[in-house]
């Protein structure tokens, strides 16, 4: 039995009031809500605004997603925990609010966090109490400190707050300091957040603990390179084998600060990783370059869990400082779908759908098209809320010097094109021709090896007010709202300038998960 009291623990809002007025606030906003853009296929908040996935994990065999929550607005505010649960990762159940800011500690929110299972069992969480200095609002900086609880049922529904576990040593930081993930390396507990150092560096600091209440701080297990990063926040940190059998560290976070460079950080903040070794008591040592985890411009703050040896990843498509037209509708953002993550035969990191997606497929349909011409268009769909197309692309063949998909195509012009695009060497998500939302494009570069291959693979879930794109097994993901205008939403081939010679052509029809 763990004896250890919690340090610091101060009630300043009844939590369980708190919870049924954020629940009363999503009722409202859910009655109101248009469901035009409302994701079919990915979980999303009822009402209201969320953000970062926390806590992800599989606990007495559910696996729970929890999230950032504003319940009372379609923008941010002051955060919430919201929770969904599920049995196979496809159909979902929505959870009462889980947490509400009650304790004086996380008087203005409570922060991104994870999960973790003690050895007596219990579901514990770890998560960031966010006040302000002055009390009132960010002007004087914000005190951060990382808080604990514990779930008290087996649906992992009710958690019990424990309090501060680590507080924030204000000489040494500035300001920002959050987002606890911790595991269990080799027997010890091990928890690392993101830190603005003092100087303005974005780092990671490890601590470890033998009771999950006392931590001490280790050290710094890496700090950005990049001196425009300020912050790392959401930091994640995990093994994976690589094609030779060898352990390899995958270390993730969403850096604030950097500055667009060609098609990297083309985001405000970008979610990011390295591949490299790691030998507990010492720093994280790269083997490779900073990538990005997703080319989209709406991806953020993933966080993964590990389960069945599978390492499974969320992450939350963030609509960043562009108008999201969502946020007249009642609600405002959503997840990716679980991605599987592991080092390919390339010995980079590959996110995929977990092979559990498939269940959602209904009414499968093989095209037998072969090609389009130049400059032609082909309809493949007239009418598609939500699909999944398969897309493999004939690269010997292909002449075009663009081809690919439009998809929200309706009857006003306006589409998001999802192409192949030969000239640069990349696959694009292009919303130039989108009646609202932010335009613009992202691209993924393809490598030397995917150029000179025969074959190029596209996955494309086209959901009610989105499209994530996975290219070559998850070599490279696109995730991006695309915000359909009335009217039937169609799927067209097209070619730009020379033939696109397709292989193949499968489009699944997808069911709902059940939050609608
Ligand atoms: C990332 C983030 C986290 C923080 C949370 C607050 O999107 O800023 O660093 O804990 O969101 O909602």
């Amino acid at each position: 039995m763990m004896t250890t009291e919690y340090p610091v623990y101060h009630e300043i809002r009844d939590e369980n009031e708190e919870i049924a007025k954020a629940e009363a606030a999503i009722d409202t906003l859910a009655m109101q809500r248009d469901d035009r853009w409302y994701p079919k296929f990915h979980i999303a908040s009822d009402g209201g605004w969320i953000n970062d996935p926390n806590g992800l994990c599989r606990y007495k065999g559910r696996y729970h997603v929890y999230y950032q929550l504003h319940p009372y607005g379609t923008q941010w505010g002051p955060m919430h925990w919201g929770h969904v649960s599920s049995t196979d990762m496809v159909s979902w159940r929505r959870e009462p609010v889980t947490m509400a800011p009650s304790l004086e500690e996380e008087g203005q929110g409570v922060f991104s966090g994870s999960a973790i299972v003690d050895d007596e069992g219990k579901l514990r969480f770890y998560y960031t109490g966010e006040r302000y200095n002055n009390g009132v609002d960010r002007t004087d900086g914000q005190w951060q400190v990382q808080m604990a609880a514990i779930a008290e049922d087996d649906d992992a529904t009710k958690l019990k707050k424990l309090g501060m576990v680590i507080d924030c040593p204000r000489e040494k930081v500035s300001e920002h300091f959050r987002d606890p993930k911790v595991w269990k390396q080799d027997g010890v507990w091990t928890m690392i957040h993101g830190v603005s150092d003092v100087k303005g560096n974005g780092q990671l600091w490890l601590y470890t603990s033998e009771d999950m209440v006392n931590w001490t701080f280790q050290y710094v297990l890496f700090e950005d390179p990049d001196p425009d990063v300020f912050m790392l926040e959401c930091p994640d940190f995990f093994p994976l084998k690589d094609k030779d059998g060898n352990t390899k560290w995958v270390i993730v976070f969403s850096a604030m600060g950097a500055k667009p460079k060609g098609y990297m950080n083309r985001n405000t903040s970008n979610a990011a990783y390295m591949i490299g070794t790691w030998t507990p008591g010492e720093p994280f040592k790269p083997e490779t370059e900073l990538r990005l985890l997703d080319c989209g411009a709406n991806y953020y703050a993933p966080q993964s869990f590990e389960t069945d040896g599978r390492r499974i990843m969320y992450g939350w498509m963030r609509p960043f400082n562009e108008s999201a037209p969502m946020q007249h509708d009642g609600w405002c953002g959503q997840m990716t779908l679980p991605r599987e993550c592991f080092l390919g035969e390339d010995g980079d990191l590959h996110t995929v759908p977990v092979p559990e997606v498939d269940n959602l497929r209904i009414n499968t349909f093989e095209h037998t098209v072969k090609a389009v011409e130049n400059n032609e268009e082909k309809l493949v769909l007239e009418d598609a809320e939500a699909v999944e197309i398969e897309l493999n692309i004939n690269l010997k063949d292909t002449t075009a010097e663009r081809a690919g998909l439009k998809v929200h195509a309706t009857p006003d012009g306006s589409y998001t094109y999802v192409a192949y695009d030969a000239q640069a060497g990349t696959v694009v998500v292009d919303r130039q021709a989108a009646a609202r939302g932010n335009r613009g494009y992202r691209a993924a570069v393809l490598t030397a090896d995917e150029l000179a291959a025969d074959e190029l693979q596209l996955r494309v879930f086209v959901d009610r007010g989105s499209v994530e794109v996975y290219v070559n097994d998850g070599l490279h993901v696109l995730s991006d709202y695309s915000y359909p205008s009335e009217g039937e939403r169609a799927v067209k081939l097209c070619s730009e300038s020379g033939v696109l010679a397709v292989d193949s052509l499968t489009v699944h029809d997808i069911k709902s998960i059940g939050l609608e």
